[in-house]
């Protein structure tokens, strides 16, 4: 998926975080595989947004070593956005 990504990332509004969201969910549902969705747009990242969820830390604090990971973690069933 980082592959397809950054393969696509030359466009803006081309669907990049579209099929990340919907693959991640399709992995965790359909699957039962336990599911990473990680935000990695730092300029425009949309994926909390789309979760309802304000987190307080991201990847760039977890890469800073301002964070960790598991302070970045948030179970989507939390969210109203899922399902
Ligand atoms: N297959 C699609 N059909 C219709 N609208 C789409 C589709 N994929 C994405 N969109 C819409 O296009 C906009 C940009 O999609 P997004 O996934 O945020 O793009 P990117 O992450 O590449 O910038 C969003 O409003 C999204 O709802
Ligand atoms: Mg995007």
């Amino acid at each position: 998926m980082v592959a397809l990504h950054r393969h696509l990332e030359s466009r803006r509004t081309d669907g990049k975080t579209t099929t990340a969201v919907n693959l991640a969910a399709s992995l965790a549902h359909d699957r039962h595989h336990t599911t990473l969705l990680v935000d990695c747009d730092l300029k425009r990242p949309s994926i909390a947004d789309i979760f309802g969820i304000e987190p307080a830390y991201g990847v760039d604090d977890v890469l800073r070593g301002d964070a960790r990971v598991d302070q970045c973690l948030h179970h989507p069933r939390a969210s109203s956005a899922w399902w």
